[in-house]
């Protein structure tokens, strides 16, 4: 059972469905997560050791702080969060200013924990481009200051790697277990330029099979009247059904609507128990 309240709030997280997900994870000797954003499903690691990695670096920077040095993110949230209590919104722009030049992961964490809707956006250049939540203060430093203790804990038996998922699992060994979040097709500047080839993933899924590693992917789907099909290929998995992941946050804020997000599972291995909505 999850009792860990998110730390890093995270657009296009799994939270909502962690436990869900986490009834088909099975025991590995290593636990992967190459897409680990706001590590909704790092609780649910069933193994003593873990590797995390993602594309961004502050948000790995942020993973590591949170790891190696809960007090000082807890003392760095607090004078911001203090300053914006004083001073205003001004503060806020002023933060992420230093942020576009720094990339200091402390006001990462301000502004994810600040920002509209706790969106993780960025512009074409690679500046964080969200707006201050007027109406949100921010969580309470001295609440925040247990969550980060509670997850420092347990990220001990966590490595955390910026870089790309190919490099992240290029480690991987028969026995261990790989949860596949990656980013949907044709959302790529929601996150950061980088594009995201389909091709090469489904081949690295199938890298995943000769090794003999078991892994879940959760892709594709539906939102609203929109279908994002990009299911990998059918002799890469084993097993496919769907869950409702709720609303979408992005759809609400795009265009003020409720689409309803239903998302494809895949597994490569049978689960033990089989209660599986399958097509
Ligand atoms: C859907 S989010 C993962 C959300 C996560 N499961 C959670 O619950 O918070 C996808 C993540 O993949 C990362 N990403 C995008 N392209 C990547 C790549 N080529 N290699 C590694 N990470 C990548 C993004 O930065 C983002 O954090």
């Amino acid at each position: 059972m999850n009792t860990y309240p998110a730390v890093i709030k995270w657009s296009g997280s799994k939270r909502t469905v962690a436990t869900q997900l986490a009834e088909k994870f099975v025991p590995s000797d290593v636990y992967y997560e190459p897409f680990v954003g706001g590590g909704s499903m790092m609780p649910f690691a069933r193994a003593s050791k873990g590797v995390a990695g993602d594309i961004i670096p502050e948000l790995i920077d942020l993973w590591l702080s949170i790891k190696n040095n809960p007090r000082e993110v807890a003392s760095e949230y607090e004078s911001r969060w203090l300053d914006l209590q004083k001073n205003g919104a001004d503060v806020y722009y002023l933060i992420r200013d230093h942020f576009n030049e720094t990339r200091d992961c402390h006001d990462f964490l301000f502004l994810t924990r600040t920002c509209v809707n706790g969106m993780i956006r960025y512009n074409e250049k690679g500046d964080f481009n969200n707006s201050f939540h007027l109406s949100r203060p921010g969580i309470n430093p001295d609440t925040l200051k247990r969550i980060v203790y509670q997850w420092s804990g347990l990220l001990q038996k966590f490595e955390f790697l910026n870089a790309d998922y190919r490099e992240c699992l290029s480690t991987v060994k028969p026995g261990d277990f790989v949860f596949l979040d990656p980013p949907y097709g044709g959302t790529k500047s929601r996150y950061m330029q980088t594009e995201f080839v389909l091709e090469d993933f489904y081949k690295e899924l199938d890298r995943l099979n000769t090794i003999g590693a078991k892994w879940m992917l959760t892709f594709d789907g539906s939102a609203g009247d929109r279908i994002y099909s990009y299911a990998p290929p059918v002799d890469v998995y084993k097993q496919r059904y769907q869950i409702h992941t709720g609303n979408s946050a992005f759809s609400r804020l795009m265009d003020n609507k409720r689409d309803v997000i239903r998302e494809s599972v895949y597994l490569n291995y049978e689960p033990a128990q089989t209660q599986l909505d399958l097509f």
